[in-house]
């Protein structure tokens, strides 16, 4: 597998708030591929992050790729907003509408890439209808809603079966895919990632990696990021 597939993005939501251009830098400084900016709506989870201003706000800082985690009801309604605001990839649940199509399709009318999240316990069966959709397909590997939680071990059959699936299908769906037919179709892993759940992580099928308290809780961010990408690599 091209080392160019695997992304690393560090999750916002671990940064320091009063610093943010500060945390920004620095995960531009250690080469992250992206930001990860986690939205919560106190409603499809029990907690309130940041919302359109603060995703505005980073792009002002970075050119960096904006990963946006739409973990709110009603993702539709926000869609508009986010691509003002600078998502380059608006990723939203499919827990948490009945119009996982419209959204999708209307992500894609944005002409920004389109990811479905999947929480822990939603069953692997419900994915494939999807991978000719999609751009990405984001795996929680915690219950959503907090940085900071153990990472689960039984998503990785999840990943397997994901991973298995989309290399059945041998499928090139995003236009993304068309420049790059080598790329497949990313499973993107969020949640206690670090050097050794990414690890069984990428083994099991996963290509892009958020990582939030493993990065902006280590002592130093560039040489933790180095370390996860060792982790990773073949
Ligand atoms: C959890 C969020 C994650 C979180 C990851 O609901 O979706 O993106 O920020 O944080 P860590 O890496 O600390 O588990
Ligand atoms: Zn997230």
């Amino acid at each position: 597998m091209s080392k160019d597939i695997l992304k690393i993005y560090p999750s916002i939501l671990a940064a320091d708030f009063a610093y943010i251009a500060d945390e920004v830098k620095k995960a531009e400084d250690a080469g992250a591929d992206g930001l990860h900016i986690d939205v919560m709506d106190g409603l499809f989870v029990p907690n309130l992050t940041m919302g359109t201003r603060m995703c505005a706000a980073i792009r002002r800082h970075t050119s960096l790729f904006l990963d946006v985690h739409l973990m709110i009801y009603n993702p539709f309604d926000w869609i508009e907003r986010f691509v003002e605001a600078g998502a380059n990839r608006i990723n939203f649940h499919l827990e948490a509408t009945e119009d996982v199509e419209e959204t999708i399709d209307y992500i894609h009318r944005c002409n920004i890439e389109a990811g479905l999240a999947f929480n822990p316990e939603t069953s692997a069966s419900l994915i494939p209808k999807y991978l000719d959709q999609v751009d990405c397909i984001l795996m929680m590997t915690v219950p959503p809603g907090f940085g900071g939680q153990p990472f689960d071990h039984e998503v990785l059959d999840k990943i397997s079966f994901t991973h298995a699936a989309i290399q059945k299908r041998g499928i090139m769906v995003s236009s993304k895919e068309m420049d790059q037919p080598d790329r497949p179709l990313p499973i993107v892993v969020d949640g206690g990632i670090d050097p050794v759940t990414a690890k069984l992580a990428k083994e099991a099928g996963a290509t892009e990696f958020v990582a939030g308290s493993s990065l902006y809780g280590a002592p130093n961010f560039k040489q933790a990021l180095q370390v996860l990408r060792n982790a990773i690599k073949d």
